[in-house]
């Protein structure tokens, strides 16, 4: 008899199946207490590259690497039971090729154990969506302000302000779903245009920075906690972390500084006649 209560896991055709349904949960998360917590209320995980520049201090997130990744969302597949995780292919491990995107993401599923894959970019990355769903891994596309392209877009701007922009974003959502992608996450886009994305199209959207009607929302876990200094305008903050965890260190170091710390409950007594 297995001792283990059975939780199962959700997954990408789960996620997929919640069109037009009940608003998929999402946040990020790159350690297994925070994705233990996250677990308990989210449908989602995303093991997001943004842990370049959440816990490594990076300014972009295109020094991450497979290994990074891999290293993390090893940690939240520890912590978690219930969510499906999302793993994010960093920059310069899927774009190559079809067949080096399909060697990144076996990697990822193989040495993880993870339920699917998420990479940036629309009509461009097409193909290698349809290559990779037809072998077995699932993908969620990510449009709109693609974070990984920083370096020939200039600027984390929202996109789709002025109209003439829109065909272009529509039109890479719309590949991204055709290719066979389970979700799509449509990040920083004027509003009017997010919500028109996903009424036309047949699989979910999660937005972030994006519009109520998407079909899902994610944040970056830190930014909401109120533990990320500079956050984008489309984070509301569900909490205020950083002041609290200052106030909890300031008061630690005074105490040891005072030798109030340790008291007699953090010690060690002898045993009795020891
Ligand atoms: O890397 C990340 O955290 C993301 C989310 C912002 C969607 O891609």
């Amino acid at each position: 008899m297995s001792t283990q209560s059975e939780v199962r896991r959700l997954t990408a055709p789960d996620i997929r199946a919640r069109k037009g349904g009940t608003p998929i949960v999402a946040l990020t998360s790159y350690h297994a207490h925070t994705a233990g917590i996250v677990d308990r209320h989210c449908d989602v995980i995303l093991v997001g590259d943004s842990l370049g520049m959440v816990m490594h201090g990076l300014e972009t997130t295109v020094p991450v690497t497979l290994d990074m990744m891999i290293l993390q969302g090893l940690a939240v597949m520890r912590g978690s039971r219930r969510a499906l995780v999302v793993i994010d292919m960093p920059f310069g491990s899927y774009e190559g090729s079809r067949e080096q995107a399909f060697a990144s993401c076996a990697r990822v599923m193989k040495e993880t154990g993870c339920g699917a894959v998420k990479l940036e970019g629309g009509r461009r990355m097409a193909e290698t969506i349809a290559f990779l769903t037809e072998r077995g891994v699932p993908v969620m596309g990510h449009v709109g302000l693609t974070p990984q392209a920083i370096n020939t877009i200039g600027s984390f701007r929202a996109q789709g302000r002025e109209e003439k922009d829109w065909a272009r974003i529509e039109e890479d959502a719309g590949a991204v779903a055709a290719a066979g992608a389970f979700a799509v996450v449509i990040e920083a886009v004027a509003e009017p245009l997010a919500a028109r994305i996903s009424a036309a199209l047949p699989i979910p959207t999660i937005g972030i920075g994006a519009s109520p009607a998407c079909d899902g929302q994610i944040l970056v876990l830190e930014d909401m906690l109120g533990l990320s200094p500079r956050v984008p305008k489309f984070v509301k903050r569900y909490g205020e972390l950083g002041p609290s965890i200052e106030k909890a260190v300031e008061a630690y170091a005074a105490e040891v500084k005072s030798r109030a710390f340790p008291g007699p409950d953090n010690v060690y007594a002898m045993k009795k006649g020891g």
